[in-house]
């Protein structure tokens, strides 16, 4: 059971690594002025968030339906309310990003994509206070399964 629950602990941990990554790639991206035509230039970003999304998605999946969130509850029934917290920005990371991938669609032109990068800078932000919520609440419940004898 320890070693299912490292296995799980460790793939979050590294996943929140790559998707920091991803988030500033597309925010870079974002932020070059296109070579090519704005459209073709649009339509790579699009696909770009749209991939990001499902990344973003499936990790979340995880840590719903992986046993993370189900541990800190039997670990902690009083971190429930963080939990249900950490749900609903998972809910709200997801339409945020929909939210700018239509809004990007529906850009004219460069000058008006400089709104959508900020939007996307903000979502970084708001993804590194959510994962050190995480963090600490993997941490917690590592220490409570030692301290148990698991
Ligand atoms: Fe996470």
């Amino acid at each position: 059971m320890q070693h299912y629950k490292e296995h799980i602990a460790n793939r979050i941990q590294e996943e929140h690594d790559h998707l920091r990554f991803l988030m500033e790639s597309v925010s870079q991206s974002l932020a070059q002025p296109p070579m090519q035509d704005f459209a073709e230039w649009k339509l790579e970003q699009v696909w770009a968030l749209r991939d990001f999304r499902n990344v973003l998605a499936k990790h979340f999946d995880l840590e719903e339906d992986g046993g993370f969130m189900a541990d800190i509850i039997d670990t902690a029934p009083r971190e429930k309310r963080k939990v249900d917290q950490l749900h609903l920005e998972h809910a709200e990371f997801l339409n945020e990003v929909e939210s700018i991938t239509v809004e990007l669609k529906r850009t004219p032109g460069f000058s008006e994509v400089r709104l959508l990068r900020d939007r996307m800078t903000e979502l970084l932000s708001g993804f590194r206070n959510h994962e050190a919520l995480e963090r600490d609440l993997i941490g917690f419940v590592y220490s409570q399964d030692l301290g148990l004898g698991d």
